[in-house]
């Protein structure tokens, strides 16, 4: 018995070995880090998918007012660099009363738009590396730059005025990755850096699980299937096939038991 359950082992690992051989001389050799890349990169019309998603409706309206749709549709089009874009809900819009946007000139308008966006496409696993070397400039110019941190997962943001975070990923394939976020990015470069002291302590809430509002958003932004949509597809399937394998190794295996 003991020296089938060896035989039955070995074959096993030949099997594998053998199938994990294949499957690394079958892959092209290529250079790229990331597998398998999508076909042909498809278009993705951001006029679409911030109509679709949301309620994203004010910061489109503003985006299409002031034409930086234009600015952020190019980027998007250029499939070397990407975009990773920012939006903030029609609710945090509406909350936005502190420094008010009301009055900002359509420059100034422009330059506040364009400060939710990064001229290169970044996965949220990215983030852990942004947070290294933040701070990061946007697109608004290198005096409009973001904070970012990575907390375990939740990508946390700062512009001094306003700290919020990434709380729902709407679309993230490379080249264009749009995050919803909580408040609208306040840049220091046109409202100063005369920040009114925030009350509430910043750690303390987020630690409380009922003290973070609704969290249906949150888990979505948490939850690495989001993160790595196309990634851990392709992985999941190559995984099953090594499981199949396996399992065909363990039925021969069985086989020639009764041989
Ligand atoms: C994107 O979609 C909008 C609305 O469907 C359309 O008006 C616009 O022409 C499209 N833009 C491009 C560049 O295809
Ligand atoms: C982006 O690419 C689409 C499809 O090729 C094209 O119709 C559109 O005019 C481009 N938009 C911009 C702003 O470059
Ligand atoms: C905007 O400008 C108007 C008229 O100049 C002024 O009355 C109002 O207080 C300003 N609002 C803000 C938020 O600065
Ligand atoms: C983070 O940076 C390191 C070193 O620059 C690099 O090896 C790694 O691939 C980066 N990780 C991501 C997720 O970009
Ligand atoms: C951003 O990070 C830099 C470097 O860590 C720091 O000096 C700066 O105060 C930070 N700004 C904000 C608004 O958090």
């Amino acid at each position: 018995m003991a020296s089938k359950f060896v035989f039955i082992a070995s074959t096993m690992l030949v099997i594998l070995s053998s199938t994990a051989f294949a499957q690394k001389t079958a892959s092209p050799p290529s250079l790229s880090p990331t597998p398998a890349p999508a076909p042909a990169p498809d278009y993705v019309n951001l006029t679409d998918l911030l109509s679709v998603a949301g309620p994203f409706h004010t910061f489109l309206d503003y985006l299409v007012s002031t034409k930086v749709i234009d600015t952020l549709q190019n980027q998007a089009n250029n499939t070397e660099e990407g975009v990773t874009i920012f939006v903030p809900k029609d609710k945090a819009f509406a909350d936005q009363k502190k420094p008010s946007l009301t009055n900002l000139t359509n420059d100034q308008l422009k330059q506040v738009l364009l400060f939710h966006a990064l001229p290169h496409y970044y996965s949220l696993a990215e983030f852990t590396n942004l947070s290294k070397s933040s701070p990061i400039s946007t697109m608004a110019g290198g005096q409009y730059t973001l904070n970012f941190t990575d907390d375990s997962g939740t990508v946390h943001i700062s512009t001094g005025w306003s700290h919020t975070k990434v709380s729902s990923s709407v679309h993230s394939t490379d080249p264009v990755a749009v995050y919803q976020v909580d408040k609208v990015f306040i840049p220091e470069a046109i409202f100063g850096t005369d920040i009114p002291p925030t009350p509430a302590p910043a750690p303390a809430p987020d630690i409380a699980p009922v003290a973070d509002g609704p969290t249906a958003d949150d888990n979505k932004a948490k939850s690495p299937t989001s993160t790595l949509s196309g990634k851990s597809a392709s992985f999941r399937i190559s995984s099953w096939g090594i499981w199949s394998q396996l399992a065909l190794a363990v039925s021969g295996g069985l086989a020639l038991m009764f041989l």
